[in-house]
């Protein structure tokens, strides 16, 4: 089921989420949704806050980055109660979009390089290094466990002069054909 995508400004986009264990209600159905909630509105990342729920459960599937980066194709993945345990390598600029944040994509700097803790939709617990792409898409997902939104990530002026489009992103002024939900 297509779930509506919680726009910014809503509040449970700015609350840190929780840790989930295996009896967390419905879960399987939860993901299963919220693969298709992001592959329907052309995601390649989706945070559980993102359709209302504040809870440590993120989606991945960068397949449609394939044609640009071959090695894309296979980096789908569900993370459980991630935890970024180490950031490293050069930090890079790269311009990014959110699903939260329709028709708004902004230079952001990141470290090249995390190392993270997970776990899988099975609950089998993982500890990988992820590079470039992967780990860009990642620490912006994870971001969003955190309440953290990628315009917090870029300078204060640039953000002064984004103030007036975010307020009317806010507002629903934007155009895209997924189902999406307005603060109240
Ligand atoms: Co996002």
């Amino acid at each position: 089921m297509i779930r509506p995508v919680y726009i910014y400004g809503s509040p449970i986009l700015r609350k840190v989420a929780v840790n989930i264990d295996s009896t967390y209600p419905d879960l399987k159905q939860i993901i299963e949704d919220m693969f298709e909630t992001m592959h329907h509105s052309d995601g390649i990342g989706l945070a559980a806050p993102q359709i209302g729920l504040s809870i440590r459960l993120i989606v991945i599937d960068a397949s449609p980055l394939e044609e640009d980066e071959a090695t894309m194709k296979d980096f789908k993945k569900v993370l459980i109660n991630a935890k970024i345990i180490e950031r490293f390598g050069e930090k890079k600029l790269f311009k990014e979009g959110c699903l939260s944040i329709p028709n708004l994509r902004e230079e952001v700097e990141r470290e090249e390089s995390i190392r993270i803790q997970y776990l899988d939709e099975n609950f089998i617990p993982h500890d990988e290094v992820l590079d470039g792409i992967p780990a860009r898409i990642a620490q912006h997902e994870y971001d969003h466990l955190e309440g953290m939104l990628f315009p917090d990530r870029i300078s204060a002026l640039r953000r002064k002069l984004l103030a007036g489009k975010l307020l009317s992103i806010s507002k629903g002024k934007f155009d895209v054909d997924y189902k999406f939900k307005l603060a109240k």
